[in-house]
């Protein structure tokens, strides 16, 4: 048992899918897992075990932003060597190429900042995901006839955001979409030597002001969930 996750040790598996929103971790464990358990309830922030094909997956809610996501993410390899974290999650979309409901797959993240600047200090990090599931979420994005993209996403502090000039400059440097976890996800796990990705639906977008009907969402995020899961037993 860790301060925010309630589980026994043996509960959770070495394989973690991580939404933003503890009620779509319970949605994608009721979807796609045989036999789902809930092992979290600490907080309302709801995690479950089960089986994929075989594989044993949890599925933990990370809440929003890098500071809740680095708690989770934290306890999930230390106190319970969790070797693969796969984030699920929405962005927005930075480039006109990009369109709602498309699939963004994080190469890297850039941030102002993440609770990693404390270690970092002058040094500007460059969190990356790891190259074989980047591959592996491509081919399936593929596989699905999913419309997906792979490069750069910004990782922000703030969703209501006041910076137009910076998100100006990230849309200049091909940045391809905006979210607000995967880059203190990719930092630890770079630190702790561990699998990270993150796979994102395009839910809204800065250039066309167009947003994903909600009718939309759970298709979207059912096809992230099943990118995610291909992924990581690849
Ligand atoms: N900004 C930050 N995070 C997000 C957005 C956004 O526009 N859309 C989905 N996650």
């Amino acid at each position: 048992m860790k301060i925010h996750i309630g589980a026994e040790k043996g509960d959770i598996a070495p394989t973690v899918l991580m939404p933003g929103d503890p009620y779509r971790a319970k949605w994608a464990a009721e979807t796609f897992l045989d036999n789902p358990k809930c092992i979290n309830e600490v907080r309302g922030m709801l995690g479950f075990t089960g089986t994929w094909q075989g594989h044993p997956v949890t599925i933990q809610g990370s809440g929003m932003g890098m500071p809740s996501l680095s708690i989770y993410a934290n306890e999930l390899i230390s106190e319970y060597d969790v070797q693969t974290l796969i984030r699920i999650g929405s962005c927005g979309g930075m480039q006109e190429k990009v369109g709602i409901r498309d699939v963004v797959l994080a190469m890297t993240a850039s941030t102002l900042s993440t609770p990693s600047r404390g270690i970092f200090k002058e040094l500007n990090f460059a969190p990356c995901a790891d190259y074989g599931l980047l591959a592996a979420a491509h081919q399936a994005a593929t596989d699905k006839q999913v419309p997906v993209h792979v490069g750069g996403i910004y990782s922000s502090d703030v969703f209501y955001d006041e910076r137009p000039d910076l998100n100006e400059q990230m849309m200049r440097h091909g940045i391809l979409g905006v979210e607000m976890e995967a880059a203190e996800l990719y930092n630890l796990a770079a630190r702790h030597g561990r699998r990270a990705l993150a796979v994102l639906t395009v839910s809204d977008h800065l250039i066309t002001h167009e947003a994903l009907p909600a009718e939309d969402r759970e298709k979207s995020f059912g096809d992230m969930v099943e990118i995610a899961l291909t992924a990581a037993f690849s």
